[in-house]
């Protein structure tokens, strides 16, 4: 069940370097050229059709996907982000499994270009993206599930201190097959002051 109503486009949300605005047209080739480019970096953790007919991304033109994200706003189902350092975009940050009713939840997923890992990117967009969906949405939980064998991405997660929440076997079809994840939760309750907020007092770098 979507949200229930269409949501706003927000303007786009900065902390330092890091920036995540709302997918568009134009980024279509940038993001296609940034795909192409990570297949190797990528491709053991993208999502795939078990019905086998996946499109290798960065293979095809991103203008109807991005097309078909955008739609999401409109539906209430998700929110499309890219991720930007320094003014270019590096990656997205998707939200999805948005749930409206007794719920007021939603699922991130990310990625970064290989060039810009291990710079701190992606735990500050994780946590710009939190703090708009609980203060903006009003959304009362956020969930973002990992495959065991994704430590850089469980480190993420880490550095925001997510909480655990435990193992959901055979969740996603993940690279050509359906895989455990690890799945953590915050809910604005435990996000407190917010999780920007919670990554500077951390000392994680780049908040
Ligand atoms: C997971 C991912 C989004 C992390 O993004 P990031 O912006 O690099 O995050 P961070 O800078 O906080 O780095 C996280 C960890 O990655 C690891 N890392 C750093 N540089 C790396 C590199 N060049 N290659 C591989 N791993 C690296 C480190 O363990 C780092 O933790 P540390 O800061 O304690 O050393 C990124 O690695 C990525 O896009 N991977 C491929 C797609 C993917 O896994 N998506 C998530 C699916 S759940």
């Amino acid at each position: 069940m979507p949200l229930g109503r269409p949501i706003e486009e927000p303007a786009p949300l900065r902390a330092g370097r890091v920036e995540l605005r709302v997918i568009r047209g134009r980024d279509a080739d940038p993001l296609r050229a940034l795909l192409s480019r990570n297949r190797g970096w990528l491709q053991r953790w993208e999502a795939t059709h078990p019905s086998g007919r996946s499109v290798t991304p960065g293979s095809v033109s991103m203008k109807p996907t991005v097309k078909a994200l955008r739609r999401q706003l409109r539906a209430g189902s998700g929110v499309p982000f890219v991720v930007m350092l320094d003014g270019e975009v590096v990656g997205q940050l998707s939200v999805s499994e948005l749930s409206g009713g007794a719920l007021q939840s939603a699922q991130i997923g990310y990625w970064v270009s290989e060039h810009v890992a291990g710079q701190g990117v992606t735990p500050v967009a994780v946590a710009l993206a939190i703090d708009y969906l609980f203060a903006e949405l009003g959304l009362h939980r956020v969930e973002i599930c990992i495959r065991p064998e994704n430590a850089a991405s469980l480190r993420v997660v880490e550095k925001l201190g997510l909480r655990y929440e435990g193992k959901r076997e055979s969740y996603i079809h993940i690279d050509g097959a359906w895989r455990d994840h690890e799945c953590y939760v915050v809910t604005r309750e435990e996000a407190g002051a917010g999780m920007l907020a919670r990554l500077r007092d951390r000392g994680v770098p780049g908040a």
